[in-house]
């Protein structure tokens, strides 16, 4: 049986954060869907199209990873799909309370469905999709922050708005 993994998020932008937690779970499932969210209570830097061109940029060396874009409930999506395992990174204990959060609910509204977390690496403890935002839209140097596709998507978007 093939074990399939969903690693979902708002991806607003990537970073290299997520991308090292994709690698790595890449490498412990046969196969990966990082599946790009749509979070209404957040002001997008990217659109979900960016999103998704940024990921596929910074993913297509990953063969068994692909990229989607779900709607409506995580673990509906992830049964859906045949999927066994949500897997979310952790950084430091800020992370802590909102992803235990997510896992509970999602276990609750689906046992079928364990949430795996992957701890961050060490170099990208401190970076966020909302830090890279912030730099990103005041002027600020994100080139270290992201991958090189991500870096001229988001230099576009950041074009289009000026
Ligand atoms: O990168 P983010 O913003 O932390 O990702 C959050 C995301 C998109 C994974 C989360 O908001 C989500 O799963 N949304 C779908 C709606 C849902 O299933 N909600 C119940 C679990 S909180």
């Amino acid at each position: 049986m093939l074990r399939l993994a969903i690693c979902p998020g708002s991806f607003d932008p990537p970073t290299l954060g997520h991308l090292d937690v994709i690698e790595r779970a890449s490498r412990l499932f046969d196969e990966l869907i990082v599946a790009v969210g749509v979070n209404s209570a957040k002001n997008p830097l990217l659109s979900l199209e960016q999103r998704l061109e940024a990921l596929n940029i910074s993913t297509k060396e990953f063969p068994n990873v692909r990229v989607e874009q779900f709607k409506g409930l995580l673990v509906n999506y992830a049964l859906d799909k045949g999927a066994t395992s949500i897997v979310r990174g952790l950084r430091a204990t800020a992370d802590f309370e909102y992803e235990f959060q997510m896992a509970m609910i999602n276990r609750r509204l689906s046992d079928k469905v364990d949430t795996v977390f992957l701890m961050t690496k060490w170099e990208h403890s401190y970076l966020s999709s909302s830090i890279v935002r912030e730099v990103a839209t005041l002027g600020g140097d994100y080139a270290e922050m992201v991958h090189p596709g991500v870096r001229s998507v988001i230099a576009k978007a950041l074009e289009a708005r000026s």
